[in-house]
């Protein structure tokens, strides 16, 4: 009898290869005849390339060509349902922002197209940026989302006449995925068929983008991304340096690689928009919400990219009350492209509504976690749909018991440790629950292993081992003898996206039914082929249990059964598909609790530990789960703390680089105490998961603040909390 793995610690399966080196990644592919790009970027915010001159670079040695805007590679524009930019390299001579591709130099080595490219020059004719939040602040409404009580006209009216008022205002600048594999494509051309070797979050998406900007049959452009190094929402568009890749492969007849510099990471391809926002909250004077009113102002630049707009999923969907108005505006900058970046409107949205209702507990002197309780939501606020399985409550409970809550005192500055501040703070945490339409392939095969297969990725997340795990589960063989595949557009259609943490929700009902579809095949060649000891059964007598088929006595594994039959292999594909038509919202939840310490003489800022209490629903792997939530955490010091990149007037980062961006390292990693309940959810599917790639990341900044607060008594606003905000 073979133990269900469901929820277990399971190793991840590729674990092996990438520690010895054994798993390739976009640019460890080496096709015969390989050549070298290098990207050429615009030095000035905005304005027009009047001209370039390359013939120093041209010359340089082991040039083979210089591409520009005025020596273009064909690019179609992007179509308005493909994310990203929203303009095409090369295509014009236009600057919309610094850093922009205005060449791809391509050479023998990388380092002699590094060379090269440093050697072109341009004049432009220069405009003025808009770099600044407050150069387009109000920005441009995105629709309000509004709910009043019967007979209420206005929020600000209820605002104005609440007992208890909090008006918090914050802000964050710019942030960067920096994954740990810098961006790299590996793009080879065998006749009209195009193997494209770069990370994607979705390769089914990602080669039909590319098709359809090289203008070439969806058909003949194959996207293979076995293994990729970090994602955070940075890989699921195809930048311009990719499609410049294949379009240069394509013209100069060679495999072209293109590798962005980590500099480039930073200022060619997108970040995390920066975004002001203010919460107002009404309430009575224990602390229930009479109004709730959210307005933000994100950056969107010209050039393109994902819109900021975090009151959506935060305020809208927290917490019980009467009034609330979500207005989300968008400023237009000149700044590079900005894209979703892992809990990318969430986590700052929390920080500034969980900031927000720590100040309300403050005033109202009722407790954080009590304050929260008393204005629980057991559906959300604006539509009053019932969410299909809430927990927090729970959450709380065992939260504030695992940490020992009840240490806390109120006061600020009420506990020390030598010349250290002290201090405790909690947030709430919240992200939306997402299935997609999922296919999934499982095959049995005459070697004896079982291949479970699916179009989605594995950005370092651990899917590939899910994928592994529950094959094995729904057929009961060991995980070891299940062939995990994913990360290839070649793949069965219908793969997921690996975005909106929902790799696991979407893909595991799709694995589920595709390995009752093969065990169905598998009786079925059992019964069907002459050779098979099964021949001539009624099939409704044959079954199939932990990896063998019996009947009547006789019970044979199957890849006996295979090979006697002369089958090399059984499949079958399914596809599932969301409950579109479901009354419920779906959402996943989360209770941070943080402990810091402040130096009271230099007001240096330190987390000490987190205990953190999720409601995901039903969890595959224990171990993936806690290396998700505990990096997620761990991400959240860097947004408290760390992380921020403020846009120079002339459109330049001011940090482009890991020395001068900072990001937290072990010695800034606290010890982190995290825990998941045990509550599948019925509605979201059979299997019950909700998904868990970024709830630990939300509001975990805001518990952190929390914690500041409660050490030192102040209240930093302004992102992200250096020492000097706290002297
Ligand atoms: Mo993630 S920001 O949903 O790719």
């Amino acid at each position: 009898m073979t133990a269900s793995p469901i929820g277990r610690e399971t190793d991840r399966v590729d674990g092996p290869l990438k520690v010895t080196g054994g798993a390739r990644y976009a640019a460890d592919h080496r096709p015969e005849g390989l050549v070298h790009g290098h990207l050429v970027q615009a030095t000035v915010g905005r304005g027009t390339v009047l001209g370039m001159d390359v013939s120093r670079a041209e010359t340089a040695p082991g040039v083979l060509a210089v591409f520009t805007p005025f020596r273009p590679l064909p690019l179609n524009p992007p179509s308005p349902q493909q994310s990203g930019e929203n303009y095409s390299a090369l295509q014009d001579t236009a600057v919309r922002f610094r850093g922009q591709v205005i060449g791809l130099v391509v050479a023998d080595t990388p380092e002699r197209a590094r060379d090269a490219a440093s050697l072109v020059t341009a004049d432009y004719a220069v405009t003025p940026s808009r770099t600044s939040l407050a150069d387009g602040s109000p920005g441009v409404p995105q629709g309000v989302v509004q709910k009043l009580a019967p007979g209420v006209t206005s929020i600000d009216a209820v605002l104005a006449s609440s007992p208890v008022t909090v008006t918090t205002s914050v802000s964050q600048h710019a942030q960067h995925h920096i994954a740990m594999e810098p961006h790299a494509t590996t793009a080879v051309w065998v006749d009209d068929q195009l193997t494209v070797y770069s990370g994607a979050q979705a390769p089914q998406r990602a080669a039909a983008t590319i098709a359809a900007r090289l203008g070439v049959d969806p058909a003949k452009v194959r996207v293979i991304c076995r293994y990729t190094g970090g994602g955070f929402g940075q890989r699921s568009p195809v930048w311009n340096e990719a499609l410049l890749c294949a379009a240069a492969a394509r013209a100069l007849r060679r495999p072209v690689r293109v590798v962005l510099s980590r500099e480039q990471v930073f200022t060619a391809i997108g970040h995390r928009g920066a975004v002001r926002q203010t919460i107002r909250l009404g309430a009575d004077t224990d602390g229930r919400l009479l109004a709730l009113r959210h307005d933000s102002d994100g950056e969107l630049p010209a050039a393109g990219g994902w819109q900021m707009m975090p009151g959506r999923d935060t305020s809208a969907v927290s917490y019980r009350t009467p009034n609330i108005r979500i207005d989300q505006r968008l400023v237009t900058l000149d700044t590079p492209p900005t894209w979703s970046m892992r809990a990318p409107a969430e986590a700052p949205g929390t920080f500034a509504l969980e900031t927000a209702m720590d100040e309300l507990a403050v005033l109202t002197g009722v407790d954080p976690v009590e304050l929260r309780l008393r204005n629980y939501a057991t559906e959300d606020p604006v539509e009053g749909r019932r969410f299909s399985s809430k927990h927090l409550d729970e959450c709380y409970r065992v939260g504030a018991e695992r940490f020992g809550w009840d240490r806390r005192q109120a006061r600020p500055r009420s506990r020390t440790d030598g010349d250290w501040l002290i201090g405790l703070g909690t947030a709430s945490a919240i992200y939306p629950a997402w299935r997609q339409s999922a296919s999934a392939r499982v095959r049995f095969r005459d070697d004896g292993r079982v291949a479970v297969s699916s179009a989605t990725s594995d950005l370092g997340t651990g899917a590939l081992t899910v994928l592994a795990v529950v094959g094995a589960d729904e057929l009961g063989v060991p995980v070891g003898t299940v062939e995990a595949e994913l990360g290839d557009s070649a793949l069965p259609p219908g793969g997921v996206g690996a975005y909106g943490s929902s790799v696991t929700t979407s893909t595991v009902p799709a694995v589920r039914a595709a390995c009752r579809a093969a065990v169905e095949a598998l009786v079925r060649a059992a019964v069907d082929e002459p050779r098979s000891p099964f021949a001539g059964f009624d099939p409704s007598t044959v079954r199939y249990r932990q990896g063998r088929v019996e009947a009547r006595g006789r019970s044979v594994d199957f890849h006996t059964l295979l090979r006697t039959t002369g089958v090399p292999q059984v499949e079958a594909v399914a596809t599932t598909e969301p409950d579109t038509a479901s009354p419920y919202r779906f959402h996943c939840f989360g209770a941070h609790f943080c402990e810091v310490r402040v130096h009271r003489l230099t007001g240096e800022p330190r987390v000490d530990r987190f205990t953190s209490v999720f409601d995901v629903g039903r969890v595959v792997n224990a171990k993936a789960t806690r290396s998700q939530l505990a990096g997620s955490i761990i991400w959240g010091v860097g947004h408290a703390l760390m992380e921020a990149d403020p846009i120079e007037p002339d459109g330049r980062f001011a940090a482009a680089t890991m020395a001068d961006y900072l990001v937290p390292v072990h010695a800034d990693t606290p010890a982190i105490d995290v825990h998941w309940l045990d509550r599948p959810d019925p509605h979201i599917s059979e299997f019950g998961a909700k998904g868990l790639g970024e709830i630990g990341l939300v509001s975990a900044a805001a518990a952190i603040g929390n914690a500041v607060f409660n050490a030192t008594g102040i209240r930093v606003h302004d992102l992200p909390i250096t020492m000097e905000k706290l002297l």
